[in-house]
């Protein structure tokens, strides 16, 4: 039956991990997933999320089916989150949110929704973007177009581009965005920029859709949410937010996202909640229990939220030191240019390293990337920076 299957490449991302694990060398290096790892090279369980997980362990609750739609405490905590506690949308009753597997799981159902809803729309991506939004937009049934974004001359942005690309795409046009902290350059767009994109969509007649996997891992929550509390305000019908708590709440294998679906009014919006209620259920049924739960009890606590707060504010001061700390060890290694990386964003950066340079990294030092050049800094620590940073200023030589 499976003999016309063909070997299928491996994941870009996922399948450098296991190459990772099968590497026996000592001392080596994982730069390419984007996972936080914390000081000492481990991937955090935060405080706030294990007390509740202890208080869940002592009440063991019995594990009924959730709602096709996830745990109501979970998706009205996930909205204030998102767009923030005295949004207007959610007073008129405008957000339908669902629970989903991760953030991934989000741009499916969202997708698959989309698919529906406007069978003839393309989507567009910026380029570059992160590997599976083609794959997924792709695999809904679209066509999946690129927008610029990412400018090499200067590693920053290529704004004059996007906006010009941008204003070429047909009305309809769904346009992915990356809420903050870009996968997988690292560059963001101003507050000012931001509102000179939702003017254009806005004035097209783009739909957007914000994919915020990273809320929080630059400058904060609310900053970091600055794109779609601005879409909110502008009085714009209709726009999608796909939102992740893997990195934030380091929750990776848990899978705990959500899809939220503005519509133009609350009849609306429970118009589309019903038919995304039938995707999901034709897909995976209902979400699982314990992540959402986690999340839900961190986020309807006052005293763990702020708990919660306080690590992510760590997570985040550890990132900027490690891009400082790489950026200036870099330049003590006679390799001044890579001041960019401390004016990136979030998890990960574009070090503009080639193909070649990232085959030389893993095959002669272990330090494993992606062959884009994307590296994930939040797997940088005080033990490995400099071995990393040799290892880079060998390759670039
Ligand atoms: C990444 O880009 O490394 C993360 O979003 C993990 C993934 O699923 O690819």
């Amino acid at each position: 039956h499976f003999a016309s299957v063909e070997m299928t490449p491996g994941d870009p991302i996922l399948g450098l991990t296991e190459a990772f694990v099968a590497d026996s060398r000592p001392g080596k290096v994982n730069l390419g997933v984007g996972i936080y790892y914390d000081e000492s090279g481990r991937i955090p369980v935060l405080r706030a999320v294990r007390q509740v997980e202890q208080a869940l362990a002592k009440e063991s609750l019995p594990r009924g089916y959730l709602p096709i739609d996830g745990l109501p405490a979970y998706t009205q905590a996930t909205q204030r989150l998102v767009f923030g506690p005295e949004s207007p949308l959610l007073a008129a009753g405008r957000v339908a949110t669902s629970q989903t597997i991760g953030g991934s799981g989000a741009l499916r159902v969202g997708a698959d929704l989309l698919k529906k809803a406007l069978p003839k729309a393309k989507v567009a991506i910026s380029s570059p973007s992160w590997e599976n939004h083609r794959v997924v937009f792709n695999a809904a049934g679209f066509e999946v177009l690129d927008y610029a974004y990412y400018d090499a001359a200067t590693n920053g942005l290529d704004f004059a581009g996007m906006l010009a690309d941008l204003g070429k795409l047909e009305p309809g046009t769904v346009v992915l965005l990356h809420a903050c902290c870009h996968n997988p350059t690292g560059v963001d767009l101003s507050v000012e920029q931001w509102k000179q994109v939702v003017a254009l969509v806005k004035d097209r007649q783009l739909l957007p859709f914000i994919d915020m996997a990273y809320q929080g891992f630059d400058k904060g929550i609310d900053e970091d949410a600055a794109a779609v509390r601005l879409f909110a305000e502008s009085g714009i019908d209709s726009f999608v937010v796909a939102n992740s708590y893997s990195k934030s709440f380091s929750l990776y294998g848990e899978r705990v996202g959500a899809l939220s679906v503005v519509g133009a009014t609350r009849e609306e919006a429970l118009r589309v909640q019903s038919l995304v209620k039938r995707i999901i259920r034709s897909i995976y049924s209902s979400p699982s229990t314990h992540g959402g739960a986690l999340v839900a009890g961190v986020l309807n606590s006052a005293e763990l939220r702020a708990l919660w707060e306080q690590e992510l504010t760590e997570m985040r001061e550890r990132i900027h030191a490690m891009r400082a700390g790489m950026v200036e060890k870099l330049a003590a290694h006679g390799a001044p240019q890579f001041g960019f990386i401390q004016q990136q964003a979030g998890m990960f950066s574009y070090s503009g390293l080639s193909k070649a340079q990232v085959d030389r990294l893993r095959e002669e030092h272990a330090i494993y990337a992606i062959g884009t050049g994307r590296i994930c800094v939040a797997a940088l620590n005080r033990n490995n920076l400099d071995t990393v940073v040799a290892a880079v200023a060998a390759v670039i030589r």
